[in-house]
């Protein structure tokens, strides 16, 4: 049997009534995410998207019908929720805070991108490094990264300087944290923010 690579709505599919804690949201985007193929398979709802709120139930304070994402577009805004709970998640819990250092290894992927981001912006950290391959280098130090390290080329095992944070050193004792909905919110501000300020 032929498969399509494309998810289709099912014209059936009945609209759920709102309950009172509840939103009804339109999607203007989606992204996939590994994890996401697990969802897809059990026929679960993906984590990362991008829409507009249509409906909200009585009890819901914090949206309004009309809410939608406002200085990004639809495709950037839904590629973040994962890997920027993800990437603050692992700095909370590596218990980084003002002035310390990290080495974030795979800086120039989806996690090492945020993580870079928001350890400068977010956490204050006053030293960051980042790995990763030769082309990607600049795009290491346009997000903040103070010292760029092409993995092509050098072990950052053999780094005479030393990091607060590297590989595999976090607490496990911290529970990660699940952002709610405005923490994210407030947390893409700063981020946003702070680009509006070099531009
Ligand atoms: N994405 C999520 O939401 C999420 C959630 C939970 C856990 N994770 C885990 O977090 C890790 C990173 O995920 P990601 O989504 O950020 O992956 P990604 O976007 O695919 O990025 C991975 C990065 O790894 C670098 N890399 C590839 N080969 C390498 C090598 N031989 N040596 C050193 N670096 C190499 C690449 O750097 P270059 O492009 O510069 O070559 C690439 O940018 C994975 O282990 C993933 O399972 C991710």
């Amino acid at each position: 049997m032929e498969t399509s690579p494309v998810l289709r709505v099912d014209p059936e599919f009945e609209v759920p009534e709102v309950q009172e804690g509840q939103v009804l949201v339109k999607v203007v985007a989606a992204a996939h995410n590994p994890v996401d193929t697990m969802r897809v398979i059990k026929a679960e709802l993906g984590y990362n998207l991008a829409s507009i709120v249509v409906k909200v139930g009585r009890e819901v304070k914090e949206l309004k019908v009309g809410d939608e994402p406002k200085k990004l577009i639809f495709k950037e805004a839904a590629s973040l929720p994962l890997v920027l709970q993800t990437a603050y998640g692992g700095l909370e819990r590596a218990g980084l805070s003002l002035g310390k250092s990290l080495l974030v290894l795979g800086g120039a992927g989806g996690v090492g991108t945020l993580s870079i981001q928001l350890a400068k912006e977010v956490f204050g950290l006053s030293r960051v490094a980042a790995t990763s391959g030769t082309g990607n280098l600049d795009l290491l130090k346009r997000l903040g990264a103070d010292l760029a390290i092409d993995y092509t080329k050098d072990n950052f095992k053999d780094l005479s300087e030393k990091f607060d944070v590297g590989k595999h050193e976090h607490k496990p004792q911290h529970p990660l944290t699940f952002l709610t909905f405005h923490g994210l919110c407030e947390i893409l501000h700063r981020l946003t923010k702070s680009q509006d300020e070099l531009l």
